[in-house]
């Protein structure tokens, strides 16, 4: 795993700084509320979700949504599939949707309106990484961790096709590893047809 690792983007301490930082100004901003759900967008919330709430000591209750958008190998957006929700008290409360990245910002679009679907009473969201890519998404996050460059990374919950989502860094994979995924990728699609 550690020989796919072309740089590291962001490291662990800078994320550990970082999410602190976050988990401060968004208890500020909903202390006193006692009406929060957080919801992590899985899989790839789940480590920046786990290590944010743990520094957030105000009541709240969790709700889960799995979103897809990059399946398998890919590393473009293939359009938002949601797999599953487990909502549980959403109807009249505050709610944080927690996600590790934002690129298109197809993901959110797909999220936000939903959760209002469910009856929540405020929708906000909050990401790790926002991507600078053109064009910019219409849909931007209300809390961002770190701005960083248009290319793929993974580790700290973010994956390739499933794998290094717990790499402790933000890194960006050698090119050989696309190369060598897609093609593995590209071969299964045509055995399987
Ligand atoms: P969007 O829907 O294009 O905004 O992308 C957000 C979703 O795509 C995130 O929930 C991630 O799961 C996935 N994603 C976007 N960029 C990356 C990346 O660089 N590495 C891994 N996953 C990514
Ligand atoms: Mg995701």
């Amino acid at each position: 795993m550690h020989d796919d690792i072309d740089h590291i983007l962001i490291s662990q301490q800078q994320i550990a700084h970082r999410v602190v930082q976050m988990a401060h100004q968004i208890t500020t901003d909903y202390a006193g509320d006692g009406q929060l759900t957080i919801v992590p967008i899985l899989t790839g919330a789940m480590i920046f979700c786990a290590d944010l709430i743990r520094h957030m000591p105000i009541p709240m209750k969790i709700g889960l949504l799995t979103i897809s958008s990059y399946p398998g190998a890919t590393t473009k957006s293939q359009g938002v599939t949601i797999l599953d929700q487990h909502l549980g008290h959403v109807k009249g409360r505050k709610v944080l949707v927690v996600d590790d990245i934002i690129d298109s910002g197809n993901t959110l679009q797909a999220a936000v309106p939903l959760l209002y679907q469910h009856g929540a009473a405020v929708v906000r969201s909050c990401v790790l990484l926002r991507k600078d890519r053109q064009p910019q998404p219409a849909i931007s996050a209300d809390y961002i961790g770190f701005d960083i460059p248009d290319e793929f990374v993974v580790g700290y919950g973010l994956d390739h096709n499933d794998d290094y989502r717990n790499l402790p860094d933000i890194v960006a994979l050698k090119p050989r590893v696309f190369d060598l995924k897609c093609r593995a990728n590209e071969s299964k699609l045509r055995t399987s047809r």
